[in-house]
């Protein structure tokens, strides 16, 4: 840190004990470990998420910077001061210091829990209905002639679909993790006797081999991580019947955006889901959903190979 002015330095916290790292160059490829402060130069152009990768839990990072920083990654700012501007260079843009911390990246379980239960929730727009009366009839289109006997909604949230598949099923077993989903779920649907709820995390459901006909999600997977994402496609393949067939829907992205401390989600590419899909099973139909307004609700239909 010699290299730094008294100015910077008297911004910087106690170091004292502290694992330390500078960088001054765009290359990070020759470092490894964890510090607990790292500090980074203008102009190094490195990316917020590769400094995170090199910070403890409680590791701090600041990077000397021309113009303000957004946050895009795991790193919150703590504090944001402009430094001292010689007079000499007043023409050139000001200059910063921001120091960030690391915040845990937000979890999916977290992130469901604190939403009400209501349709906007499910959504996660301020129109949900809008939205679900145009989308729900032509989703269910698309699964129509394959919703069979025994059926099985993953995720299922306040229930969107499981009454239209429960009108079309012998019985439909319907799962998600959040209690409070369940519950109106289930108030909503009390009339239909063939409903079971499971409130239990997708990725510990148990259940016997061909279970089910028909298994249904949709907007899950993207709330999985890549192993569990696999893990549970390995499961539904041993969960359904021969002849039987899986729907996923999903949001996707050109470029694969992993979660951050705001947004749990894991936006893949479609070929991503592809690529999952065809480890396990025939993808017997794909396409959008052509009535949401972005064009990156991508949906898979698929059978046991
Ligand atoms: C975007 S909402 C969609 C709900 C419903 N499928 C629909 O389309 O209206 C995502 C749902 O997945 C549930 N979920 C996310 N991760 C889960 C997990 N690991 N296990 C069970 N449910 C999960 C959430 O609680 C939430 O209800």
């Amino acid at each position: 840190m010699r290299s730094l002015s008294l100015e910077v330095l008297g911004l910087l916290p106690d170091l004292t004990g502290k694992r330390v790292l500078e960088i001054k160059t765009p290359e990070l490829a020759d470092v490894d470990g964890k510090y607990d402060f790292i500090l980074v130069h203008k102009g190094c152009n490195i990316l917020p998420e590769i400094v995170e990768k090199h910070l403890t839990v409680s590791g701090k990072a600041a990077f000397l910077l021309s113009g303000t920083c957004s946050v895009k990654t795991n790193l919150k700012p703590l504090s944001v001061k402009q430094l001292l501007t010689p007079l000499y260079q007043e023409a050139l843009p000001a200059e910063f210091l921001v120091i960030y911390e690391k915040v845990p990246r937000q979890t999916a379980k977290r992130f469901w829990g604190t939403r009400e239960a209501d349709l906007n929730s499910m959504v996660l727009k301020t129109d949900g209905e809008a939205y679900s009366l145009v989308e729900i009839p032509e989703i269910l289109s698309i699964v129509d002639p394959y919703i069979q006997k025994r059926v099985l909604e993953l995720g299922a949230g306040i229930g969107r679909f499981t009454g239209e598949l429960a009108k079309l099923a012998e019985n439909v077993v319907c799962n998600d993790f959040v209690e409070k989903f369940l519950d109106t779920n289930k108030n909503v649907h009390g009339h239909l006797s063939n409903i079971t709820y499971l409130c239990q995390d997708v990725c510990n459901l148990c259940f016997k081999k061909n279970s089910f006909d028909f298994i249904f999600s949709n907007w899950l997977f993207f709330y999985l991580d890549d192993t569990r994402a696999e893990e549970l496609l390995k499961k539904m393949k041993g969960w359904l019947a021969p002849g039987g067939v899986c729907f996923i829907r999903e949001s996707c992205r050109e470029s694969r955006q992993n979660p951050t401390h705001l947004n749990p989600s894991t936006y893949r590419e479609a070929k991503e889901y592809e690529d999952f899909v065809k480890k396990e099973f025939e993808i017997i139909g794909r396409g959008l959903i052509r009535s949401y307004p972005e064009k990156n609700q991508h949906f898979w239909l698929f059978k046991a190979k």
